[in-house]
């Protein structure tokens, strides 16, 4: 009974904003295991939108094209199926993109994508619809301030550009892309932030009311465990 009212006490949806490779991914993944909450990447659904563009020929900036597609397309992010290093499966209209939405060529053509009006009235319902079901952590750049603006809690995580580029370059190399060099991979984010914060629809920016961590320098741990703290700071209101 205690622990009953206790977990009704905490946030039941937590936003988690910042720019790519900023940690949100892996600590929100990190933070709704420990509370037992659902987990949402929204930006696999931008990727997902990218990487079919790109099997069906269409071109990115073909936005009428790119919005259809994207009410077409069945989107499902299931539990990992396989122990490849993933932290959970995307299907494509049944097909396992896992790895595909992280290719090179979705990176670069994503942001166009992400910035298509259409494109978001399509995606963000769907994610409105899983903060409505159960308890979740909800990652992406507009969380706080459009999809769930009455997150019970929102936090912004941001890295220098050179710390970011040096994680994504690290986690590429990991996965055994040894020929990805570190110059391009900064440019390339130079390039994602510019689109994301300029865009004219749901920019990438703080909600008014999120709290800010800087990870440049901090562990993953050392962040779960302050986005952990805030949870905890949260429920005894
Ligand atoms: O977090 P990510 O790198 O997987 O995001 C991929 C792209 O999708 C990125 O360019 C920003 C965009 N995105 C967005 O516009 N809104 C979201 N809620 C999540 C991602």
């Amino acid at each position: 009974m205690v622990e009953r009212e206790e977990a009704e006490l905490r946030p039941g949806t937590i936003a988690i904003d910042g720019p790519a490779a900023s940690g949100k991914t892996t600590v929100g993944e990190l933070l709704a295991r420990r509370l037992g909450y659902l987990f949402l990447d929204t930006g696999v659904m931008y990727r997902a939108v990218t990487w079919a563009a790109l099997r069906d020929d269409v071109d990115v900036r073909d936005q009428d094209r790119v919005t259809e597609l994207a009410h077409e397309l069945e989107i499902r992010i299931a539990d990992s199926t396989q122990d490849d290093g993933r932290q959970y499966t995307v299907l494509v209209d049944g097909v396992d993109v896992t790895w595909h939405i992280r290719s090179p060529a979705v990176d670069t053509d994503v942001s166009i994508v992400a910035a298509y009006p259409g494109v978001r009235r399509a995606l963000v319902p769907m994610q409105r619809r899983t903060a409505d079901e159960e308890p979740v952590v909800m990652v992406g750049r507009d969380i706080g301030t459009v999809v769930l603006p009455n997150a019970d809690l929102k936090i912004f995580l941001d890295a220098t550009v050179e710390e970011r580029a040096r994680r994504r370059w690290q986690e590429m190399r990991d996965r055994g892309k040894e020929e990805v060099d570190y110059p391009t991979v900064l440019d390339s984010m130079r390039r994602r932030d510019r689109i994301d914060k300029s865009r004219d629809v749901s920019p990438l920016r703080p909600a008014w009311d999120a709290v800010a961590i800087d990870t440049t320098g901090l562990t993953v741990d050392e962040v779960v465990d302050e986005a952990h703290r805030l949870v905890e700071e949260r429920s005894c209101l």
